[in-house]
């Protein structure tokens, strides 16, 4: 059993979160990075945390990682955009949800059609992606007065292994 899901003697579940402090940008970026060894195709990441809490800097440095085209910004305009693989893995796409209404506006952007065969990031995720898939990373991002973050990651089903996430393992 992998799942990151367990539950007590009582039968309530229990939920492994792994955290990791980024006390740079260009920490947050390695974070990415190192992400980016670990996903596969069909794999999403929900993204949460306030603005300028690092949630395109740590997609960025996931784009750097799988060898993407094109950096990875935060387009004023556009809300997914594709970044097709160099180097024969996935394709990276990135969401950003922040205007979107909800749920009902994110089945209009049509994910279902990319994600088996990419990484999907989805900024701003929280409440709206998680339809999208029982298997997923949610990340969440807390900005510190002296601008180091500290980075939850959450593994929602089987997919992910507890031991394969970078950082301290806790309860919560
Ligand atoms: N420890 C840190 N981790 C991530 N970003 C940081 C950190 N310290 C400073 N920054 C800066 O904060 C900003 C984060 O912006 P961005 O990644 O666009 O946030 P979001 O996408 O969550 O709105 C960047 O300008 C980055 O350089
Ligand atoms: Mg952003």
């Amino acid at each position: 059993m992998t799942d990151t899901t367990t539950t007590t003697a009582s039968g309530s579940p229990v939920s492994t979160v792994h955290t990791v402090t980024a006390r740079t940008d260009e920490d947050m970026r390695a974070l990415g990075q190192e992400l980016a060894g670990l996903v596969e195709p069909g794999d999403l990441l929900i993204l949460s945390g306030s603005l300028g809490a690092g949630k395109t800097t740590l997609t960025r440095g996931l784009g750097e990682g799988l060898g993407v085209r094109g950096a990875v910004t935060s387009p004023t305009f556009v809300i997914s955009r594709i970044h097709p693989s160099l180097t024969g893995g996935p394709d990276l796409v990135h969401v950003d949800a922040y205007r979107l209404g909800g749920a009902d506006e994110i089945d209009d952007i049509d994910l279902d059609a990319t994600l088996h065969d990419s990484v999907t990031v989805v900024e701003w995720g929280k409440g709206v992606a998680e339809e999208l898939s029982d298997q997923r990373l949610e990340i969440s991002i807390e900005r510190h007065p002296d601008d180091t973050r500290t980075v939850h990651l959450h593994a929602v089903g089987t997919r992910w292994s507890h031991s394969e996430l970078p950082g301290h393992a806790g309860r919560r």
